[in-house]
């Protein structure tokens, strides 16, 4: 199997998946298919138009003689005349709906190798809900004790099944850690998180959410995470921006068989919407009937064109949510989405206590601006990471002030007259502080938000108290100065003051947590045409840095990361490989996970990094795809776009 990240934002992540030779892009969904063509809602025609992988129930057709004697001569992929990526749960849905089932779990195992499934999984106990504690625990011990013993009999058995460890615990949040740390020293393909659907059936996406991020914050990262049972449409771009890639639905039928019609936002009854003009759709069912002519149709042929229609907004709320990923707007996404029901708003709300974590592997730099559209988005990870940066600065005399939301940014192009080396924080209703001179990089300036923002001010207030106190520490009271207004400080000017060498100075400082330019006499060239910030060359007129447009990052050149090399410390902003990798990474070639020995812990996605061998020798310069944690755990894929070697 082969799992590479190919894009991200937030936890979530656009992914490769190869399986047994059959390639996938992740997030996407297994639409449940009955291995009993009579009893599948949708012919698999159909299906095949939209999925590259399904799954299907090997309990099913376990029991049923005549279905299990062509799986068992013809394979699975037969059974169901689909030759793309075949899963199979293993009864344990029919063990949590009837409270037992006539098959041992081993024997399940045996049965899914031998009718040649893809990815298997193996019988885990569903526990619900709100049971006692206690029944939770044995639940979860049985479930332990038969994964260990499924893996035990695949190594045996050299089988070539891959297998779904499915993540159990109930309500608890301390078991569904428990359970994920367990299952993590197997050797499992797959991580599903089990046993949601009565959660989903209810609406209590917070416990979902809870449940999903204690279980993936102790699951390998480099393994993909499958949300049990969530076919809904409406939860899966929160649940993909907390890393979970894979999704099933049997939602697209059974939601058909009951009339329902299923939306992005939410469930609608046929009934009602019969007296409707239109639908609410473009699919080719909705653009082909009417809603009175769909509801009057025979309920067989009713069904399935539901189904179909369930199906394809099913995907299309997939293809819309990677599209999101690619263009760094799933935050965006995700709280366009959970404004459609209050207890989607709950959920996402919860987000704020987890952001520590989630902000690991939240991208440095996105395409889009960040777009503030309620008090949720002050807690995003742009958010925190900069208030956390902020700090990363090297504060000599401070001016904390306000400004008059009038004035345009990036403040410090419209300010011009202020030529010093004071350091001036504005204060900002989203991001807190603002320094002056780094008011240009993303997301300072990269971000829309109403002019009068209804923000809670306490959080910012609490912020900057905290942040002037710490500063007080760092520099003393007395060069701290707290001012009104920036009047003040436009009468600060130096002729001979070069503001633009002091600010990319102090760029380099938030961007690496280091003073890079510390005893470089920089030049800094803007363009002529729009006056923008263009590179930073040295005394000698060579390029160290240029200044990207879209998000006003620093990006070295070859002279740019031999200063980097020197002025950071081991192992910062480094990414470690291997003597086999150096050759090719010298000459600029890309760095591949498999090749990394270590790498700076604290790297997030999209940062430029340098790459070195054992000995700390630079060997390239480029942008990491992978944040610190999972440079070591990743085998595959791409590490670190390479922008060029030092050979
Ligand atoms: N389908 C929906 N939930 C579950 C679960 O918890 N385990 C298994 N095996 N299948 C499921
Ligand atoms: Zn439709």
């Amino acid at each position: 199997m082969r799992f590479e990240i190919k894009y991200r934002d937030g936890m979530g992540r656009v992914c490769l998946l190869e399986i047994n030779n059959k390639k996938i892009e992740t997030p996407t969904i297994m639409p449940v298919v009955h291995p009993n063509p009579k009893k599948q809602s949708v012919p698999i025609d159909f299906i095949k138009k939209l999925a590259d992988i399904v799954i299907t129930n090997s309990y099913i057709i376990y029991k049923n003689k005549f279905l299990r004697e062509i799986a068992e001569k013809l394979g699975v992929h037969k059974l169901l005349n689909f030759d793309k990526i075949v899963v199979t749960d293993s009864g344990s849905y029919q063990l949590s709906v009837y409270g037992k089932i006539d098959v041992e779990p081993n024997e399940i195992i045996e049965f899914q190798e031998r009718i040649g499934v893809d990815v298997g999984t193996i019988l885990d106990i569903p526990t619900p809900p709100d049971v006692d504690k206690e029944k939770a625990e044995r639940d979860l011990e049985e479930t332990l004790r038969r994964a260990k013993e499924a893996i035990k009999l695949r190594e045996e058995r050299g089988y070539r099944l891959l297998l779904n460890g499915t993540i159990q615990g109930s309500t608890y949040l301390d078991l569904r850690k428990k359970s994920a740390i367990e299952m993590s020293k197997l050797n499992f393909d797959i991580y599903p998180i089990g046993a949601v659907v009565p959660l989903m059936e209810s609406y209590r996406f917070r416990e979902v959410v809870e449940i999903i991020i204690n279980s993936k914050m102790y699951l390998p990262n480099n393994k993909p995470i499958h949300l049990f049972g969530c076919g809904h449409p409406m939860f899966f771009s929160l649940a993909v921006l907390l890393g979970c890639d894979l999704f099933d639905s049997a939602a697209y039928s059974l939601y058909a068989k009951d009339g329902r019609y299923l939306t992005e936002t939410g469930t609608l009854h046929l009934e009602e919407m019969k007296d409707l003009k239109e639908f609410p759709c473009s699919c080719p069912v909705c653009l082909e009937y009417k809603p009175n002519e769909l509801y009057n149709l025979d309920e067989k042929e009713r069904e399935r064109l539901l189904a179909e229609h369930n199906l394809y907004v099913t995907f299309e709320e997939i293809n819309k949510i990677k599209e999101a990923i690619k263009e760094g707007s799933l935050w965006e996404f995700v709280e366009k989405r959970v404004r459609a029901h209050p207890k989607l708003l709950e959920a996402y709300r919860i987000l704020k206590n987890y952001m520590e974590y989630i902000e690991k592997f939240d991208p440095v730099t996105k395409k889009s601006a960040f777009f503030y559209t309620g008090i949720e988005s002050l807690y995003r990870p742009e958010v925190l990471r900069h208030k956390k940066r902020l700090k990363r600065i090297k504060y000599n005399k401070v001016y904390i002030t306000n400004i008059s939301s009038k004035v345009e940014r990036p403040y410090s192009e419209h300010i011009n007259i202020v030529k010093t080396d004071v350091d001036i924080l504005i204060k900002h209703p989203i991001f807190g502080l603002i320094p002056y001179y780094i008011d240009t990089i993303y997301p300072l300036s990269q971000h829309e938000a109403p002019e009068l923002y209804d923000f809670e001010k306490n959080i910012n207030d609490r912020f900057i108290e905290e942040f002037i106190n710490w500063l007080r520490k760092k520099i003393g009271e007395e060069n701290i100065l707290d001012i009104r207004s920036y009047n003040y400080y436009t009468s600060l000017f130096s002729e001979d003051f070069d503001s633009n060498a002091y600010r990319i100075r102090k760029m380099l400082q938030y961007q690496y947590g280091y003073d890079i330019l510390e005893g470089v006499n920089v030049r800094v060239i803007r363009s002529k045409n729009t006056g923008r910030l263009r590179k930073v060359l040295n005394e000698n007129g060579d390029l160290l840095f240029s200044i990207r447009s879209h998000d006003n990052f620093l990006i070295p050149s070859k002279l740019g990361a031999k200063l980097l090399w020197e002025k950071i410390p081991f192992p910062k902003y480094r990414v470690v490989v291997n003597k086999e990798a150096e050759p090719f990474v010298k000459k600029g070639r890309n760095v591949f996970a498999k090749f990394i020995v270590d790498a700076d812990e604290e790297l997030r996605p999209y940062e430029e990094v340098i790459v070195v061998n054992e000995n700390d020798e630079l060997l390239a310069y480029g942008t990491n795809i992978l944040n610190g944690v999972e440079m070591r755990e990743f085998n595959n894929g791409l590490a670190v776009k390479v922008r060029g070697g030092i050979y």
